[in-house]
């Protein structure tokens, strides 16, 4: 069987902010993916390019879906993006075959709370998994945080979140399980901060109304940069909690949202 990405088609584009933009494109029937996973995505490319350009990009829609979803950054310069931007309904988007990833349930040992740490487009791969039946299976609570810069970059998921109210297949199972909890750093909004201020004052654990982080209670998955996956990782390594894998799962894993 050929590795080379498949063909498919745009079925949806939907802009938030001059920085964010989501969209949809058509599913092959053989693409399995596990929740939280993430793909290869690329545009054809350009008659002076060797090959396409391709970046990794979580899957934000249900693993039940017919077609994927992504969320993506804007940058200007960006090889992808500044194209990837410009996509219309009906052009075409390439999919890479294998999905992989450590933003899955299989990575953590079972617990009472999932926590989803996200900042900007790291809410993508939650975005899948609060959608899973599976996610509200194995935990009492989920308590997914997105943190942005301003108020029209959580539109994205203060959007989804509202929907699962009436979705038919988790609508009923979420009942009072899923906390949405948001906070913005550079605008006013009655929750200010980034997430690691917001676990190190505690702030984060009065809002949710549950106590700090422990390992024999928690679980936790964090998805945003580079930066924010380290210095939030590092503040979950000091309440106790271990780095899982597939291979080994333990009690909190980390995933870069990939950008460009
Ligand atoms: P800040 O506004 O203080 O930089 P970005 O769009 O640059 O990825 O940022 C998304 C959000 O992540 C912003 O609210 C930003 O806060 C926050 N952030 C950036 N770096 C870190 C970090 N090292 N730890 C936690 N949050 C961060």
């Amino acid at each position: 069987m050929s590795n080379a990405p498949t063909e498919e088609t745009v079925i949806d584009v939907e802009h938030y902010t001059d920085r964010l933009f989501s969209f949809n494109i058509s599913r092959p029937k053989s693409f399995r993916f596990r929740s939280g996973e993430f793909i290869m995505i690329g545009l054809p490319a350009l008659p002076d390019q060797k090959r396409p350009i391709m970046r990794a990009y979580s899957v934000a829609s249900p693993s039940w879906d017919e077609s994927l979803e992504f969320f993506s950054i804007k940058v200007p310069d960006g090889p992808l993006t500044s194209r990837l931007q410009k996509i219309k309904k009906g052009d075409t988007v390439l999919l890479g075959r294998k999905p992989v990833g450590t933003l899955v349930l299989d990575a953590l040992l079972p617990g009472k709370r999932l926590y989803m740490f996200s900042t900007g487009t790291g809410i993508a791969p939650f975005a899948s998994l609060i959608r899973d039946p599976e996610t509200y299976e194995r935990y009492d609570q989920v308590i997914l945080t997105h943190t942005c810069r301003q108020k029209a970059e959580l539109s994205y998921g203060l959007r989804l979140v509202e929907s699962l109210k009436d979705d038919p297949l988790v609508g009923e199972m979420i009942g009072d399980k899923l906390l949405h909890l948001t906070s913005l750093t550079r605008e006013d909004y009655p929750l200010k901060g980034r997430i690691t201020t917001l676990i190190e004052s505690g702030d984060l654990f009065t809002n949710a109304g549950v106590p700090p982080l422990n390992p024999e209670e928690d679980r936790v998955m964090i998805c945003g940069s580079k930066d924010m996956i380290d210095d939030t990782a590092k503040l979950v390594e000091g309440f106790g909690l271990k780095e899982g894998s597939n291979s080994q799962p333990a009690e909190f894993v980390v995933e870069k949202s990939f950008v460009g």
